[in-house]
């Protein structure tokens, strides 16, 4: 589905009619092509005084190729110009920041580059888990964080990006990875429809790729509803960044899931997951092909809207058991025959629905927000075997299932975000793509919007 309000802003006649009349005005978002540089610019690099993560995170970036900036020497406007020269992205390592008073330091640091981060430039704020913090200030002041983080978000406009990365402390040792492949992924473009997101990045073992532009390669991946939609987007993302791809749909989507395993050279399995055999079926598929599965992608889902009072049994029951049943089936055989190993990925698709909930869709909340149950008891039950549990929670995502909303909701839900319009299949999948990779093996227990900052939900 295209989105034709969007096309027509980005066009010459368009760009004038939206700055005279004061209309929405979604900016081109930057997306990954592999090969791409990180970022369109440099970075500033800025810490609060007593921070612990700005030497390694300098030294992570200038090893991704990235032209560093420091505060100073960015200050200075140009002397022709008197303008501050524009960077790709702000980074401030916050994690020194003990008291209230600390947070003037973002304010000294933020305040005059507001206006010198680039189009699809990003803000990256690094803090300590409030729950991890020494004292009840230390504490305060980290978790204040949030607000000035989701605020630029909203503020600072044209496709700039901001999010908040809670690092651990108790797992400095084993988190550089980790925080690399996070920040490997917020800086990039595979993260355009991703802002105003609080991510954690725990202490977990992580693996670092050969190649940062490949780093599925040699994993096993499941896909489940993959024959269109974002399922099919997930396929295309995971395969190009090296993954073998089982991609898993209804037999009446047959010709379509052969048409995406055809394009990326994985193998299709049509299977219908509610059905009482489906993981066991599966289970021997992944079995005898593979001997393993490192990934699981549940994406497959479904929604039969009604109000509750008008809602019929079967609708509920229908709901449920695909998006949320069929996930909590399968993972039971899957372990059961050992065939995730130390160091697998478990990704499930969530929605905002599932977070704020909706009207006329208590089914589909119901079995959305069951899937963030998922990952909130499935992640700590399964750190110890180096498996990750983290879920994505698709806003306005323009897919079919979008198309069929009636024409004012969907104009809503495309402009009722801070990047103005909706997002792509494939910003799903870059994001799916992430918590994937052997090199987050750190990030664990996330439910992550890809929402472009929707309005809706917390
Ligand atoms: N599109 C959005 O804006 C949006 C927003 C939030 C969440 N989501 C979620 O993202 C996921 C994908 O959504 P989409 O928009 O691509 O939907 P879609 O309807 O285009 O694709 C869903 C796929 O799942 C498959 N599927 C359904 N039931 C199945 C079953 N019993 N067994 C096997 N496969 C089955 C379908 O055949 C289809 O190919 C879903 O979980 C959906 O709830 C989508």
């Amino acid at each position: 589905m295209t989105d034709r309000y969007a096309s027509f802003v980005q066009s010459g006649a368009g760009r004038a009619l939206v700055k005279r009349l004061g209309l929405p005005d979604p900016p081109r978002l930057r997306r990954h092509t592999p090969g791409d540089p990180l970022l369109p610019g440099p970075v500033l690099l800025g810490a609060a005084g007593g921070s612990r993560l700005a030497v390694q995170v300098g030294r992570m970036l200038l090893d991704a190729g990235v032209e560093l900036r420091d505060t100073p020497a960015s200050g200075d406007p140009d002397p022709t110009t008197g303008q501050l020269p524009k960077n790709g992205a702000l980074v401030y390592d916050a994690t020194g920041v003990t008291d209230s008073t600390g947070l003037r330091q973002l304010y000294d640091f933020f305040h005059p580059q507001a206006r010198a981060v680039l189009p699809s430039g990003r803000v990256i704020v690094l803090g300590t888990p409030p729950a991890e913090c020494g004292s009840p200030r230390e504490a305060t002041a980290q978790r204040a964080l949030e607000g000035l983080t989701r605020s630029i978000g909203k503020e600072f406009g044209r496709g700039v990006t901001a999010q908040l990365v809670y690092v651990t402390r108790a797992g400095d040792a084993g988190t550089p990875t980790s925080l690399e492949a996070t920040l490997r992924f917020l800086l990039s473009g595979r993260s355009a429809y991703v802002s105003g997101q609080v991510v954690r990045v725990g202490a977990g073992p992580a693996a670092v790729p050969a190649d940062w532009n490949r780093p599925l390669a040699g994993q096993v991946v499941l896909v489940t509803g993959a024959a269109r939609g974002i399922g099919a987007a997930v396929a295309r993302v995971l395969a190009r960044d090296g993954a073998q791809v089982v991609a898993l749909d209804v037999p009446s989507a047959g010709d379509a899931l052969a048409a995406v395993v055809n394009e990326i050279g994985g193998t299709a399995v049509q299977l219908d997951l509610t059905g009482p055999d489906a993981p066991t079926r599966l289970a021997d598929h992944l079995a005898d092909r593979h001997g393993r599965v490192d990934v699981v992608v549940h994406n497959a889902g479904i929604t039969r809207d009604r109000t509750l009072g008008r809602m019929d049994a079967d609708r509920w029951d229908s709901v449920l058991d695909v998006n949320l049943s069929s996930q909590e089936r399968i993972n039971d055989v899957l372990w059961e025959r050992e065939l995730i190993p130390e160091g697998g990925r478990l990704v499930a698709v969530s929605s905002i629905a599932g977070i704020a909930g909706n009207r006329g869709q208590t089914n589909y909340a119901t079995s959305k927000a069951g899937v963030i149950g998922l990952v909130d008891s499935l992640a700590p039950a399964l750190a110890g075997r180096g498996i990750s549990v983290n879920a994505v929670a698709p806003g306005f995502i323009e897919t079919r299932l979008t198309a069929r909303v009636p024409l004012v909701i969907r104009e809503a839900g495309r402009r009722m975000n801070s990047l103005a319009q909706g997002g792509l299949p494939v910003d799903v999948a870059e994001t799916i793509g992430w918590l994937a990779w052997p090199a987050s093996g750190a990030v664990s227990g996330n439910v992550v919007r890809v929402c472009g900052q929707s309005l809706l939900g917390a």
